[in-house]
């Protein structure tokens, strides 16, 4: 293919009555003239493409090129807001797109209907790398000298990831305290990052992060941030690559900040904008019960993207109720532990473009639909778990039939939440009840017990036996 031309890019404010525009060497995250969401837009008339999606088969075979090798960048074509030799890539989104049969039957899906896409794989164990790398690639663009973000843990492993194999730019991360799962925790630690730990949850991490990034003119890593979501949008062409470059019928997300959704509305209208696709799918956002500020939004205030007038008021309204009730997301899947997504508009707007829909789920169907992932291949972390659980809801009320074909995002590696696994499969009923009833979560119905026995071969033998 011929070099990718960088000279076609720009920032533009996502709000209708706004619509400025700034060039992409601005480190931005949020609109200068109005304070909304702002997008990385391209003029597609003047950018080089290919003319069917199954040229990109020709990059499977380059040997020894980063830009190739990285399951994201071997898709640049269609993120083209940086020279390649301001991409940072550490071999991001080489990940698993598998077929679910052992899966299937929970979710009520036909054999060979069901399809997870492990972005656990990755480098840090999250899909957050899809777009860590192309905000990291911004941020050497524009000259940063820091990097910020607030995270419920895998924006920060992630983020610190990056740091550390980078070395060019040091980062600091704003974590609740108490509030991230132990595995993620690990990592900022173990990669050197400046750890924050904030008293208070992801919203309040989240409202402080953009202060401190305002004050101190640090570079901001959040899904606010444009370029990151546009790293994000690889996983989707990586689903249809995975579906031999035809489109699933359903697209289904944990949502949380609402990043993941937005760029999936976004790589979808994209592509079927260029002529490249024919049929956009269905996207399925799934929020858990504790944290369903989107379903609320959606299927009860009845709120819409509305052609870029979103009704800001009633948006306020709504937090000014929640902040009144004092309403504090609460879930077992910390990752979407969020009431606040600042995503939220375009999140709307990707609904809009895919004739969305939004299903909750509570966590005691979280993790049952967890372990069954797990027994049917290579697991997931909590939030991840709520897609297959959605799913089994949406089959349930017939609105995805079992001959669709569902492509489940599966977010977060198993290994970032140990916890809650051990839990899920050691802990009797009452202690369960005890430890997790207030979250929902009272019963494991697919615990696999590990078997005590004492030191003594008989012992072994016949509890291997029983
Ligand atoms: N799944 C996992 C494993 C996540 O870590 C997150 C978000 C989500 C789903 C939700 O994705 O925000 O795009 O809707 N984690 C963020 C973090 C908030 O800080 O790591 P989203």
């Amino acid at each position: 293919m011929e070099p990718i031309r960088v000279d076609i890019a720009y920032q533009e404010c996502i709000n209708a009555k706004c619509r400025a525009r700034f060039d992409v060497g601005e480190p931005l995250f949020e609109c200068p003239t109005c304070g909304d969401l702002l997008d990385v837009r391209y003029d597609w008339d003047r950018a080089v493409l290919p003319k069917r999606l199954e040229d990109f088969e020709a990059k499977w075979s380059v040997p020894g090129d980063p830009l190739a090798f990285s399951g994201v960048w071997q898709y640049q074509e269609f993120l083209p807001f940086a020279p390649p030799q301001y991409v940072v890539t550490v071999g991001e989104g080489k990940t698993v797109f598998q077929q679910a049969d052992r899966v299937a039957p929970f979710a009520r899906m036909n054999a060979g209907r069901l399809f997870l896409q492990y972005e656990g794989m990755n480098p840090s164990g999250s899909f957050k790398d899809n777009g860590m790398t192309a905000a990291y690639t911004h941020a050497r663009l524009v000259g940063a000298s820091r990097a910020v973000c607030a995270s419920t843990g895998n924006t920060s492993a992630s983020v610190a990831m990056y740091a550390a194999v980078d070395g060019r730019l040091p980062a600091i991360v704003l974590v609740g305290s108490g509030k991230i799962a132990y595995g993620k925790l690990a990592q900022a630690l173990d990669y050197g990052v400046t750890v924050i730990q904030v008293e208070g949850d992801f919203d309040t991490c989240m409202r402080r992060v953009k202060q401190v990034a305002r004050e101190l003119g640090i570079y901001l890593m959040n899904s606010l941030n444009p370029f990151r979501l546009e790293g994000q949008k690889t996983i989707m062409y990586r689903v249809i690559e995975g579906l031999l470059w035809q489109v699933p019928d359903w697209v289904v997300v944990p949502g949380g900040n609402l990043g993941n959704s937005s760029a999936f509305g976004k790589a979808f209208r994209e592509l079927y904008d260029v002529g490249l696709i024919s049929r956009i799918p269905r996207l399925a956002v799934i929020v858990a019960e504790g944290a369903d500020t989107l379903y609320r939004i959606v299927n009860q205030e009845q709120l819409r993207w509305n052609d870029g007038r979103v009704d800001d008021a009633r948006i306020q309204a709504f937090y000014e109720q929640m902040d009144a009730e004092n309403r504090r997301a609460k879930t077992v899947a910390s990752a979407i532990e969020i009431n606040r997504p600042v995503n939220l508009k375009k999140c709307l707007r990707a609904l809009e473009w895919t004739d969305g829909i939004v299903e909750k789920v509570s966590d005691q169907e979280i993790l049952n639909a967890k372990a069954q992932i797990g027994t049917g291949g290579f697991g997931c972390e909590p939030a991840s778990a709520a897609t297959v659980a959605g799913v089994r809801t949406l089959r349930e009320a017939g609105v995805i039939n079992a001959d669709d074909r569902v492509a489940c995002v599966l977010t977060g590696h198993p290994l970032k939440d140990p916890n809650i696994t051990v839990a899920y499969h050691t802990m009797e009923a009452d202690a369960i009840d005890a430890t997790y009833g207030a979250y929902g979560f009272h019963a494991a119905a697919y615990a696999n017990r590990p078997i005590p026995v004492a030191d003594d071969l008989d012992k072994i033998v016949a509890a291997l036996q029983a």
